[in-house]
């Protein structure tokens, strides 16, 4: 596919970076763009040689939300019919390998519901999250109310949902938006930090983490704890736990082969 409202490179051939490129619109989300985005973390996730993904924005914004121009003459019967808005929003719930948020500037709307489908969120000290749909007559439509009172709370959700107010990255990292503030200037640095490391653990660990963590949104306590139960029981069948516990026994580095 080609790529016009994203970029998308990797470094040192492991992690796949996909850079949302719309900028004399704040990164707004369209259908072309959200097709983009979820292409190419699918080409990113059946990449057997990436371990790691980044989606990021540009200093200004990550993104500001779904393209209001684009949806303002839209009617129910359009929306419903066509599943327009949403048809390609879910994409990236379905990549397996990790995905990390490098979110700085504005991440408002469907931009903080983008940020919160992924695994975590590194914020740079500049980023503003917020859901001000309610300021444009509708309600957040790709998971922010449900994804957002799960990660922050009820009250802080309805806070945000209600009135539409912006937080910054101090206070998203305090309610547990994001799971870490730095500089500006070390966002990338950071983040690719995060994800290399990441990389360097063993594949079919990472994955089944990534699994076990998301199960636990979607699923009572007791079903949650079996599932990871029987994820951990299962991992003590790769040959990468047996490298892993043997190289801390021998005190030296283990080298993971995602087998
Ligand atoms: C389309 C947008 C946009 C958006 C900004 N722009 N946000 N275009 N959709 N969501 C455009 C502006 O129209 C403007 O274009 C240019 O980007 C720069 O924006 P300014 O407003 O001039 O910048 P600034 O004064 O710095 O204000 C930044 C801002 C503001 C606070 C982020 O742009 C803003 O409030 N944007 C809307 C945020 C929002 O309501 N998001 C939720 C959308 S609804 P021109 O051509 O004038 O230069 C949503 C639903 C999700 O996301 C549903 C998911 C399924």
């Amino acid at each position: 596919m080609a790529y016009e409202l994203v970029e998308v490179r990797t470094e040192g051939g492991k992690v796949g970076i996909v850079t949302l490129n719309r900028p004399k619109q704040l990164n707004a989300l369209n259908n072309q763009l959200m097709d983009e985005l979820g292409a190419a973390l699918r080409a990113f996730d059946a990449d057997e040689a990436i371990g790691c993904m980044i989606v990021t924005g540009s200093e200004k914004a990550f993104a500001a939300g779904a393209d209001i121009g684009a949806m303002a003459t839209y009617t129910f019967a359009d929306v419903y019919k066509g599943d327009y808005i949403t048809r390609n929003w879910e994409t990236i719930r379905s990549v397996r390998k990790p995905v990390i948020a490098a979110v700085s500037g504005f991440c408002l709307g469907g931009g903080c519901e983008l940020a919160m489908m992924c695994d975590f969120i590194i914020a740079a000290d500049n980023a503003k999250f917020g859901q001000p749909e309610i300021k444009l007559g509708i309600i957040p439509g790709a998971g922010g109310t449900q994804r957002l009172p799960r990660s922050v709370g009820k009250s802080k959700a309805m806070d945000m949902a209600l009135t539409g107010r912006m937080i910054d990255a101090t206070e998203a990292e305090s309610c547990g938006l994001a799971s870490r503030v730095v500089p500006l200037d070390k966002l990338m640095e950071e983040t690719l930090g995060a994800a290399l490391m990441i990389c360097d653990y063993s594949q079919i660990a990472v994955m089944a983490a990534k699994e076990s963590v998301n199960r636990s949104f979607e699923t009572g306590l007791a079903d949650g704890v079996m599932f990871e139960r029987r994820m951990f029981h299962a991992l003590f069948a790769t040959t990468d736990q047996k490298e892993g516990m043997d190289a801390f026994v021998n005190k030296r580095k283990a080298q993971f082969k995602h087998q």
